[in-house]
């Protein structure tokens, strides 16, 4: 088959904002002990961190960290984590049924943050906690000096204010698993609430509203819809969440994962902006996709602990990932990279070990996951303006989704000339030759630029199965130099195997 990837110059999408390339770090499994913080592990600096982690978050390029939870800060008390160490309260962490030794809370969480040179991003517990707590730890946070709150702060080590822009307010509070978990009703008029308080103290904090946990959600839209009746001028940003799972051989309805998220997002934008019509608003909202990923979620019921066993730090969700998983991860950067005009922030849920890009074995060195290498390339190379592209090709027939593009591009400019492309051809079974077609951007010719790079990683040449023991997992599965692509007339002509995401830049 072929196809041909039209890029449009002359229509840009948006710029790129930086937080497109996020992470979640949750007190889940071995997200925080064991993952960013062990103090035991021969690598660890004087503050207990993993250097090996830090290093490969660092390579990772991730830009800013949204804190602590997840459905954990729905019972999560921020004052149990400040203050001196040995006073620290162990609790319950009802959400992952296990121990919370509260050895990381916001300090050392903020230190750990500046050492991988990001941006802190908080939620707070509106699950089991209110408006007062949201406040307080406001307060505790920005109040340079002269306040209970800030002088607790200052006696704890930290002298400045923590620099934290973006604040959720709450987490999956339609979620039936949720701690608290609330109606549409309650939830948007607690969210407004919150909003208008914290904004008495800073009045200029990026504010997420809780959209729907996915696209699966009985309420989704209803959900967005009544929420942003009662919050809509008091949020800047509506959250999104999106993880996608493998469904045993059927790699067809999997690869189709980033045409869903697609869908999805241009729902919850629908909802947003029928909700700014409504009231006349001159308001338009972001989008947080402030947890998406590929989970084996189904696989996690049953290493999840149970009874009177409350563990520290169990291992939770954390599987290994295949190329196929990775070329998800690809697309559904691609997606976000699309609607750059409204989804201003992600957070690649989670970072290291807990559906993780990066795996922390105890008695190991930290290393790179499947989906480590699509990110990776993303977010060091998408920098700049998303352009729009249109794509004349195949379609995929998927079980589960019906007919899909089999393919996926996006395109940016560079903020300093270039342009770089990434493809995902989701078809399980097919190659196919692609023309990216750059007449939009450049008119005639290349513009006098060159190919600089084309990679490309495919769970074509794997067992093709994902979840399949032989499939190519870690950097055994890394993108490799895609030979075939080369210059041709007014733009690129390459082989995208079956199951692939590929890069092509151009400098
Ligand atoms: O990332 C794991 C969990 O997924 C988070 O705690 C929750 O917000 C979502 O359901």
């Amino acid at each position: 088959a072929t196809v041909t990837i039209s890029v449009d110059g002359a229509n840009p999408i948006g710029p790129v904002n930086r937080r497109l390339f996020g992470g979640f770090v949750e007190h889940m499994g071995r997200g925080v002990y064991g993952g960013i913080y062990d103090p035991a592990h021969p690598t660890a600096d004087a503050e207990g961190f993993r250097s090996d982690v830090v290093e490969l978050v660092c390579e990772l390029g991730m830009t800013v960290f949204r804190y602590p939870g997840g459905n954990f800060v729905s019972g999560y008390r921020w004052e149990d984590g400040v203050g001196p160490r040995e006073s620290r309260p162990r609790r319950l962490n009802l959400a992952w049924h296990s121990t919370e030794t509260n050895d990381v809370g916001l300090h050392e969480f903020a230190e750990w943050v500046e050492k991988v040179g990001g941006e802190l991003m908080l939620a707070t517990n509106l699950g089991t906690r209110g408006v007062l707590e949201a406040v307080d730890l406001l307060e505790y946070a920005r109040i340079p000096h002269g306040t209970e709150r800030a002088e607790q702060r200052r006696r704890n080590g930290r002298d400045q204010p923590f620099d934290v822009r973006m604040w959720c307010l709450g987490n999956e509070l339609d979620g039936p698993w949720q701690l608290g978990q609330l109606t549409a009703d309650e939830y948007g008029s607690l969210a407004a609430r919150t909003a208008k308080a914290m904004r008495m103290l800073e009045p200029d904090l990026e504010l997420v509203a809780c959209g729907s946990s996915g696209p699966l959600m009985p309420t989704f839209g209803e959900w967005e819809r009544t929420v942003l009746r009662y919050a809509y001028d008091d949020a800047d940003v509506i959250s999104a969440h999106f993880y996608a799972e493998p469904a045993g051989d059927d790699l067809a309805s999997f690869l189709a994962a980033g045409a869903v998220m697609d869908a999805y997002l241009g729902d919850v934008i629908d909802h947003a902006d029928a909700v700014r019509d409504e009231r006349g608003s001159d308001k338009t909202l972001a989008i947080s996709v402030d947890e998406w990923n590929v989970w084996y979620q189904s696989r996690m019921a049953a290493t999840l602990p149970t009874g009177d066993d409350w563990p520290e730090a169990p291992p939770l969700s954390e599987d290994e990932y295949t190329a196929a998983d990775a070329v998800v991860v690809g697309d559904m950067l691609i997606t976000m990279l699309g609607r750059a005009d409204r989804v201003t922030t992600a957070c690649m849920a989670q970072v290291v070990n807990v559906i993780a890009p990066i795996a922390a074995p105890a008695d190991g060195p930290a290393r790179r996951r499947a989906t480590f290498h699509p990110f990776r390339l993303t977010a060091r190379h998408a920098r700049g303006t998303s352009l729009s592209t249109s794509v004349d090709g195949p379609v995929s027939v998927t079980a589960q989704h019906g007919e899909v593009p089999a393919i996926s591009a996006a395109a940016v400019r560079g903020e300093t000339g270039g342009v770089v492309v990434y493809v995902v051809n989701r078809l399980p079974d097919r190659a196919v030759e692609a023309t990216i077609d750059l007449r939009g951007e450049f008119g005639r010719g290349l513009g006098g630029l060159r190919v600089l790079d084309a990679v490309t990683m495919s769970a074509g040449h794997s067992a093709g199965a994902t979840g399949d023991a032989t499939a190519e997992t870690g950097d055994a599965a890394a993108p490799r130099p895609n030979h075939t692509a080369a210059a041709h007339g007014d733009g690129v002509r390459l082989i995208l195997p079956a199951a692939s995401w590929s890069m092509v830049r151009l400098g």
